[in-house]
């Protein structure tokens, strides 16, 4: 359905949500058969997308893609070493890289723990200017995005000053409100030059949220989700029951 002009799917469970995510996955990435191209995918933190990487792995999924050809990059990361369980790497690692043997030179890690965030935002804007061949605002042929109940974004929080960022690709965050405090994320300009953003947002918790970011009229600043707006045919919301069935 159609949602003030966004496109939404209701599914009935964070399962459903998760298996379409999937199918759009598979159905853009470079297939086995195919001529090589790379897929430059930008993966959400949080646990919505557990789910999804499960699938990804799965037997049912994962001979569907052109593994060696996807490029995984982050949204966001905590200020946590890549081991530790609060880690989007390490969520991702656990479920889909290791999983599926990705090689290490298609992972691009975001290093939110070293002590130096400015300078990690500032690598991590190297790799992303390098791996798109010094392109000014890299085009991501995908980009994965949670929202939390207060409408955050990878880590873009509401009120924060990341949310004006117009040139920087990557910013620190020192004072998130969802611990840990401590991030890095990708900047507004990122996520809407994508060719896709797939927001998934599942919960009774995000309903109100989910309506007022979909429908309302309230600042972004408020509730950052609404910043993403990549354009027509490039934003879709895949939400469950619990969070979408009101709309
Ligand atoms: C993070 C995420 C964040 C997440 C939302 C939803 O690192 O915290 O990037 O933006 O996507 O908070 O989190 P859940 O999927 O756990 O509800």
């Amino acid at each position: 359905m159609e949602v003030a002009g966004y496109a939404v799917q209701v599914f009935k469970d964070k399962d459903a949500v998760a298996r379409a995510a999937a199918d759009v996955f598979v159905n853009l990435a470079p297939q086995p058969h195919e001529s090589p191209r790379p897929f430059r995918v930008v993966l959400a933190g949080g646990t919505t997308p557990q789910a999804l990487y499960a699938l990804l792995a799965s037997a049912e999924y994962r001979n569907r893609v052109a593994w060696d050809q996807v490029l995984f990059f982050f949204g966001d990361e905590r200020a946590v070493p890549p081991d530790h369980p609060d880690s989007n790497y390490r969520r991702a690692n656990d479920a889909l890289f290791r999983p599926l043997d990705i090689s290490g030179k298609n992972i691009y890690q975001m290093r939110a723990d070293r002590p130096d965030l400015d300078a990690a935002a500032a690598d991590y804007e190297r790799v992303l200017q390098s791996a798109f061949e010094g392109a000014r605002v890299p085009h991501f042929d995908l980009i994965f995005l949670g929202m939390g109940a207060d409408g955050h974004t990878a880590s873009l929080f509401p009120g924060s000053s990341a949310l004006a960022e117009c040139k920087r690709l990557v910013v620190p965050v020192t004072d998130a409100p969802k611990p840990p405090p401590r991030r890095l994320t990708l900047t507004i300009p990122v996520l809407n030059a994508a060719r896709l953003v797939l927001f998934m947002v599942v919960g009774a918790d995000k309903a109100q949220t989910l309506r007022e970011v979909l429908k309302g009229t309230v600042s972004p600043d408020q509730y950052p989700a609404k910043y993403v707006r990549p354009g027509p045919e490039r934003l879709a919301w895949l939400v469950d029951e619990a969070a979408g069935g009101t709309l």
